[in-house]
C-alpha cells in the first residue's frame, strides 16, 4: 500500500474545440464545457464577495484593527494572491473538476490528496451552510422592513428563524428555536438551479452579481461624499492586549478577514466545464481577486469614515454605517438587498463546487461510484448535488454560524498551503509538462504562500485546532476503510 503515489499528470489536450477531456469514454455522460472567461471570472466574485464584507468587516474593525482593517485585507489579499497564482497555474495546466484536491495528487500522492479534498468539505460544504445561515438573518431583517415599510407589524416566527443553540463565550445555549427555515429553503433552491445545469447556475450568478457589485459601486459613490477624516485617526489604535488593536490586532483581523476572499478557488472546480481552460482559467481567478481585493479596501475604507470603527460591531455592519445619514436611507435599502443577493451567489458557487470535487473523487476511486454520475440531460453530477444539498441543508438547519464559520477558514488555508507547495514540487518533478500560465518568480511565490497561509492559520485559537483535527480523523478513517482499497492506481495497468 503506498500511501504517497502520485496520479500521472497527462499534457491536458487542448480543449477550446468544446471537447471533454476525460470522462468521455464508456458512452457515458461528460460534464458540459460551456463557460467562457466572462463566466469566470462572475462566478469568482460571486462567490468571493459575500458574508465577509456584508457581515464581518465590523466586528474586525471595531475589536481588533480599527481603520487599519484597510491594511488587514491588503494582508489577507496578498496572502490569497501567492495562492490564487499557484492555482492560476495549476488550473491551466491541469483543468479538471478536482481542484486543490487533483493538483495535490499529482504531487504530493494520494493520501495528502485525500486529506486536501477532506479539508476542501470545510470549504465548501461548510461555506455554503455558514453562508445560508447569515442569508437568513439579512433576509429575515430585509422582510421585516419591507413589512414595516407597509405599516405591518409583522415578524418571521421565532420558532423557524434560527438554529436550536448558539455558541457563546464557550458554551452552547439554547435559543428557543426549533430550526433554521430560511436557511434550509435557500440551499434547496440553490442544490435545485445545481442540479438542473451549469449554464443555468452561471446565468443566475452574473445576475446576482450584477446586483451586488452595482450596490457596492453605490455605496462606494455616494457615502464617501460623508467620510470624515476624523475618524481614521488614529488608524491604528493604540493596543490593548491580546489580539485587541495595534499590530497584533491588524494581523487577527486579517485573519477574520481572510474568509472575505474564500471563494476564488472555486472557479478551478469549474475547469472541467470551461471552454478554453488554459488560457480562462488563470484570467478568471487573477481578475475576480483583483476586482475584489480593490472593492474590499475600499469599501472598509469608507465604513471606518462614515463612522467611527467602535460602532461597527454589528451583524449588518455596512447597514449599519449608513444609518446617521437619512439622506443614505434608500442606499441602506439597496445595501440589504445586495446582501442578501451576495449571499446567494456564495452559496451556489460552493454548492456547484463540491459536487465537482467529489466527482473527481469518485473517478479516481476513493469515494463511491454514486458521487461520479453524471445526469444523462442535464450533464451535472446530479447525485452528489443531492448528498451536498441534503448535508448542507442539515448543517444550516442546526448549527450557528460562528462555528460554521471557524472551520470554513481552517479547510481553506491548509489548501491554500498545500497548493501553493505543489506547484514547486512540479515545477522540479515534471519541469516538461506545458505550461500555459507560469506563476513568476516560483522560487518565491511558492513559499511566501505556504508562509502567509500558514501564519493566517497561526492566528486561528486552539478550539479551531481541536475541530480540524477530529475532522481529519474521521476523513482518514474513511480513507482507510474505503479509499485506500478502491483506488483507481490499484488496478494494475
Ligand atoms: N468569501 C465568501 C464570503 O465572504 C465566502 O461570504
Amino acid at each position: 500500500m503506498d500511501l504517497f503515489r502520485t496520479k500521472a499528470v497527462a499534457p491536458a489536450p487542448h480543449v477550446d474545440a468544446g471537447e471533454p477531456v476525460e470522462g468521455d469514454l464508456k458512452g457515458e455522460a461528460t460534464l458540459r464545457r460551456v463557460l467562457t472567461a466572462r463566466h469566470l471570472v462572475l462566478l469568482g466574485i460571486g462567490a468571493i464577495i459575500g458574508a465577509g464584507i456584508f457581515v464581518m468587516t465590523g466586528q474586525a474593525a471595531a475589536n481588533h484593527a480599527g481603520p487599519a482593517v484597510v491594511i488587514s485585507f491588503l494582508l489577507a489579499g496578498t496572502a490569497c494572491a501567492y495562492a490564487g497564482l499557484c492555482y492560476a497555474e495549476f488550473a491551466a495546466m491541469i483543468p479538471v473538476s478536482g481542484s486543490a484536491y487533483s493538483y495535490t495528487y499529482a504531487t504530493l500522492g494520494e493520501a495528502v490528496a485525500w486529506f486536501v479534498g477532506w479539508s476542501l468539505v470545510l470549504e465548501y460544504l461548510f461555506a455554503a451552510s455558514a453562508v445560508a445561515v447569515g442569508w437568513s438573518a439579512y433576509t429575515i431583517s430585509l422582510l421585516e422592513s419591507i413589512a414595516q415599510m407597509f405599516g405591518a407589524e409583522w415578524e418571521f416566527p421565532a420558532a423557524f428563524a434560527s438554529a436550536p443553540v448558539t455558541y457563546a463565550n464557550g458554551t452552547f445555549q439554547a435559543t428557543g428555536s426549533l430550526f433554521n427555515l430560511p436557511a434550509v429553503l435557500i440551499v434547496c433552491a440553490v442544490g435545485t438551479l445545481c442540479y438542473v445545469g451549469i449554464r443555468q447556475s452561471a446565468t443566475a450568478n452574473a445576475i446576482i452579481v450584477a446586483v451586488k457589485v452595482s450596490v457596492i459601486l453605490a455605496l462606494i459613490g455616494f457615502a464617501s461624499q460623508y467620510v470624515d477624516v476624523a475618524n481614521w485617526e488614529p488608524f491604528i489604535p493604540e493596543h490593548e492586549g491580546g489580539d485587541r488593536f495595534g499590530w497584533p490586532g491588524v494581523l487577527r483581523a486579517a485573519s477574520i478577514v481572510f474568509f472575505a476572499y474564500i471563494g476564488f478557488d472555486a472557479i478551478s472546480t469549474a475547469a472541467q466545464e470551461a471552454k478554453n481552460p488554459q488560457r480562462d482559467m488563470p484570467i478568471g481567478i487573477l481578475a475576480s481577486l483583483v476586482i475584489c481585493t480593490i472593492l474590499y479596501v475600499v469599501v472598509a475604507a469608507v465604513l471606518t469614515g462614515i463612522m467611527p470603527y467602535d460602532m461597527l460591531n454589528t451583524a449588518k455592519p455596512v447597514a449599519t454605517a449608513l444609518e446617521p445619514y437619512p439622506t443614505l436611507a434608500w442606499l441602506k435599502f439597496a445595501v440589504e438587498i445586495g446582501a442578501v443577493a451576495g449571499l446567494t451567489s456564495v452559496i451556489l458557487v460552493m454548492m456547484m463546487g463540491q459536487p465537482r470535487i467529489f466527482f473527481a473523487m469518485s473517478r479516481d476511486g476513493l469515494l463511491p461510484p454514486l458521487f461520479g454520475k453524471v445526469h444523462p440531460k442535464f450533464r451535472t453530477p446530479h447525485k452528489a448535488t443531492i448528498i451536498v444539498a441534503l448535508v448542507a441543508a442539515v448543517l444550516g438547519a442546526f448549527f450557528p454560524l460562528g462555528v460554521l464559520g471557524d472551520l470554513v477558514s481552517m479547510g481553506t488555508l491548509l489548501a491554500f498551503a498545500t497548493v501553493s507547495a505543489g506547484i514547486f514540487v512540479l515545477r522540479r518533478t515534471r519541469p516538461d509538462l506545458p505550461r500555459p500560465f507560469r506563476v513568476p518568480a516560483v522560487w518565491l511565490v511558492s513559499p511566501l504562500g505556504v508562509f502567509c497561509c500558514l501564519a493566517l492559520i497561526g492566528f486561528m485559537g486552539w478550539y479551531n485546532w481541536l475541530l480540524l483535527a477530529g475532522w481529519t480523523v474521521i476523513g482518514f478513517v474513511i480513507y482507510f476503510s474505503y479509499g485506500v482499497r478502491h483506488s483507481a492506481l490499484n488496478t494494475p495497468k
